[in-house]
């Protein structure tokens, strides 16, 4: 039997009754999925997985996706480790609002992320839905975006001068990330756009990947989408995820934005992680 247990919170739910490391039968995958496309983030606990079997549940909710930048784990091609020792003082990953590599022409549609050595205290997953986000948006700031073709792009984060490029190299990191001149690339999508699947209208992305909007100079563009990301990522719109070894997490990148916290100093962290295509 399987229990679906909303958060309480903006989005995420609890999943319980499933064993992940044996294979899902059809109507199982419907369900997580019905789940999945209710509550965008869906965790679930007290799991005990190789990464094959995070390999075949990625696969039974469409293709692996394509990641760029950080290369796989020895042995894997579509698993990457979101690794922090516990000594590390490089600065935190992924700490800024994002959905998962939103400049990419198709980005994938969802993000498995399955905890392995979790600290006892910080590191929370934070995710904020975007389609409370617009719901909620004064009519103002939704005049001021509607109809805008946002310009996405790698480059503030893996280009050889970005966050994570070159000047990133020296400072310990552990995770491999591979800085690239692929990352200059830019890549259009609405800002304002129907769920794929849901046909429910959301804002997609945001300011860190998305670098300006189409016929709008940067000088009014980066300061509306510096405007928007903080009303994107307002607590009303939250899920706070606090993580426990063992939980396997999966979410939603085309209705929810994400971001990695600290408060872990001291204590080594790693999970693993796939993307799920999108299409
Ligand atoms: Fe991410």
């Amino acid at each position: 039997m399987i229990d679906v247990t909303p958060s309480g919170q903006a989005c995420g739910a609890t999943v319980r009754g499933l064993d992940l490391s044996q294979p899902l039968s059809p109507s199982d995958v419907a369900v997580i999925r019905a789940a999945w496309l209710k509550h965008h983030v869906l965790a679930f606990p007290d799991q005990a997985l190789t990464d094959d079997d995070l390999e075949r549940f990625t696969l039974s909710f469409g293709g692996f996706g394509h990641d760029p930048f950080i290369a796989p784990i020895p042995g894997r091609d579509h698993i990457i480790a979101v690794e922090r020792l516990a000594d590390e003082t490089s600065p935190l990953f992924a700490e800024n609002w994002h959905s998962d590599w939103s400049f990419q022409a198709v980005p994938p549609a969802g993000t498995c992320l399955y905890g392995i050595t979790i600290p006892p205290k910080g590191g929370d997953t934070l995710f904020a839905n975007q389609h409370a986000a617009l719901d909620a948006m004064p009519d103002a700031l939704r005049d001021r975006v509607q109809g805008r073709i946002a310009i996405h792009s790698a480059r503030r984060a893996y280009a050889p001068d970005g966050a994570y490029g070159m000047a990133d190299r020296g400072k310990g990191r552990s995770m491999d990330i591979r800085p690239s001149a692929d990352a200059l690339a830019t890549q259009a999508h609405p800002l304002v756009r129907p769920h794929p699947e849901t046909g429910r209208m959301g804002l997609f992305s945001c300011f860190g990947y998305i670098i300006g909007l189409e016929g709008m100079a940067d000088d009014e563009a980066v300061p509306l989408l510096i405007e928007l990301y903080q009303w994107q990522g307002r607590e009303a719109f939250q899920y706070r995820h606090k993580w426990q070894a063992g939980t396997l997490l999966m979410w939603d990148n085309r209705s929810v934005l994400h971001c990695a916290t600290g408060g872990y100093e001291g204590y080594a962290r790693l999970l693993h992680r796939t993307t799920i295509r999108g299409v």
